[in-house]
């Protein structure tokens, strides 16, 4: 009896413990699901209540939204999104460290090309003859990651301003910025955001944390 009694106890311990261990894996793909959902829930919001690319309102007649998202220090890529459509990502593995920008037709809305440029490791000149290219109407859409300044020089800071920049100059080593502007276009972008790289109140150590903005860019009319 006494040997059935410890048998049992025993017993009763395996069982506890098969169960804790298959509680417990479940319990981490549970919450690793849970995370995944969290952060893509987080940028993609329920549809009830957020439009294309996230806009909180539906854009207006003639109107193309998109949401842009600089990079996070040198570890996050960034995002841009037109019309719905995701047109550069980490995830589309068509981002790198530097400048990343994406050309639409300002008519149609149509993709023309997307590039980046490291500005950091790189060289400026790729950048340049990419920006000079560009012809009038097209639509520019820009997001950094990691660092654009180092090499940007004031050549290629001037196509930024001429498509309605008005903080490009500003920029300098690792701050975040993102713009969107178009060539031609007679006056500043509403459309243009910029962070600082300041040690002090940097979210992450040697950069400061991400920006993002949403909006509806007015389709081009002749
Ligand atoms: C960094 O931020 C601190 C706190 O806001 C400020 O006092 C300092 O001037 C900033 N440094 C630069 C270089 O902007």
């Amino acid at each position: 009896m006494r040997l059935a009694g410890v048998l049992r106890v025993v017993v009763v311990f395996i069982t506890v413990g098969v169960t804790w261990f298959i509680a417990s894996n479940f319990l981490n793909i549970d919450w690793n699901l849970k995370l995944l959902k969290g952060r893509e829930t987080k940028d993609a919001a329920p549809r009830v209540l957020t439009y294309k690319c996230g806009t909180s309102q539906p854009c207006p007649k003639n109107h193309f939204a998109f949401k842009i998202e600089s990079g996070a220090a040198n570890v996050v890529g960034p995002r841009i999104c037109f019309e719905g459509k995701i047109l550069m990502s980490s995830v589309k593995n068509n981002v790198g460290p530097g400048i990343n920008i994406a050309l639409l037709d300002g008519a149609t809305g149509e993709e023309i090309e997307t590039n980046y440029f490291n500005m950091y490791s790189g060289d400026v000149k790729p950048l340049i003859d990419f920006m000079a290219k560009i012809k009038p109407g097209t639509l520019v859409l820009a997001a950094s990651y990691d660092d654009i300044a180092t090499k940007m020089n004031p050549e290629a800071r001037k196509y930024f301003t001429e498509m309605g920049s008005s903080l490009i100059d500003t920029v300098k080593f690792r701050d975040n910025w993102i713009f969107a502007g178009a060539k031609g276009i007679q006056e500043k972008s509403p459309f243009e955001q910029y962070i600082k790289n300041n040690g002090t109140v940097n979210k992450y150590e040697g950069w400061p944390e991400l920006i993002a903005m949403t909006g509806c860019i007015p389709q081009k009319m002749d």
